[in-house]
């Protein structure tokens, strides 16, 4: 029996909690029984036996949960094999995140997160931690949300030398853009339409101005490349210079323009907005995220997906769980 404790009970925990249930068939055939022994949100929490569907309820009808547990009193119970951490991001800090995954960490349980600001923060410290003291970190939905990368990369292409990745990880971004270039409408009208489809960040900032993509490259560069490499390392340019005007004259010439994040084996950690051929398969539209990965032996591969949203960064968060626990046999 897999015990699960889930601090963080906004849009994204409750993702993961719906998620389970929906899902508890498959989830089950995988990894076997599996339980929630705590949740807690910033203010409060419910521990003990109770149900998942009950504790979703009461959030939403209460506006909390029960009891008033923190994150760290839910750690120090203990009574979790493992810690999914879903609370805010914040990529300078790494709070309150980071305090959560180390306490989980040290004690020996393994953690799985969708919260980018510790890697971005201390991704080498926690991956040490994780090590010394026997535990797993996954981090699959801190990346491209249910776009498989993370894992992709180190298991399927865990044959081949990684040159170079390039790719659209802000899927905000890339809808103000892609409106632009369809309907020129001006940068502060989509960008308050890209925040009512709910993947904006709570501060758009972290978007628009290209720190959200800065802060999966660095997640990337570090496991992928093996770096040690922090936010102010990146180059980041984000996309609230770019006007209408602009994309009339790159259509003109067949080009578009695309905030582009970019990572290799020599050192380079670029996002900023690009011209991209309109053919490019880069040139994507709407929410989506994609990633060209270059490798030696396997070539160029391309992955394409939902980069935001709670059904789909549930999607990677389960991936971690069964990666950890799981027996993927076929059918
Ligand atoms: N604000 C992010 C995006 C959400 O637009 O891609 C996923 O990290």
């Amino acid at each position: 029996m897999i015990k699960i404790a889930l601090i963080g009970f906004g849009t994204v925990g409750r993702g993961f909690a719906k998620a389970l249930i929906y899902n508890r068939n498959i989830i089950q055939r995988k990894i076997g029984e599996f339980r929630v022994t705590a949740i807690c949100d910033s203010k409060s929490s419910i521990t003990g036996d109770f149900k998942i569907e009950d504790a979703i309820k009461y959030k939403l009808d209460k506006g909390r949960l029960p009891e008033n547990r923190n994150a760290e009193d839910i750690i120090e119970l203990g009574d979790f094999d493992v810690l999914v951490e879903t609370t805010p991001t914040d990529v300078f800090s790494g709070e309150p995140g980071l305090s959560y995954i180390k306490k989980a960490l040290t004690t020996g349980r393994d953690v799985i997160t969708s919260n980018k600001g510790p890697l971005v923060v201390a991704y080498r410290e926690l991956m040490t931690l994780a090590e010394r003291h026997g535990a797993k970190i996954g981090f699959e939905a801190t990346v491209g949300g249910a776009m498989p990368v993370v894992k992709m990369i180190r298991d399927e292409l865990a044959g081949n030398r990684i040159r170079r990745i390039r790719g659209i990880l802000n899927g905000t971004t890339n809808y103000i853009l892609s409106r632009m270039e369809k309907e020129k409408a001006p940068y502060p009208q989509i960008l308050s339409e890209a925040q009512e489809l709910g993947i904006a960040e709570a501060d758009p900032g972290y978007d628009v101005e290209g720190i959200d993509a800065g802060a999966k490259l660095v997640i990337l560069a570090n496991s992928v490349f093996g770096k040690d490499v922090k936010f102010d390392d990146v180059e980041v340019r984000g996309i609230t210079r770019i006007t209408p005007e602009a994309f009339e004259i790159a259509v003109e010439k067949g080009y578009t323009i695309r905030l582009i994040a970019e990572a290799d084996e020599d050192g380079k950690l670029e996002v900023s907005p690009r011209l991209v051929k309109l053919t490019n398969p880069l040139a994507i539209y709407g929410t989506l995220n994609a990633v060209l990965i270059e490798t030696d032996l396997a070539g160029e591969i391309f992955v394409i997906g939902r980069g935001a949203g709670e059904r789909e960064t549930a999607s990677a968060l389960i991936s971690d769980l069964v990666d950890f626990y799981g027996n993927c046999s076929f059918h």
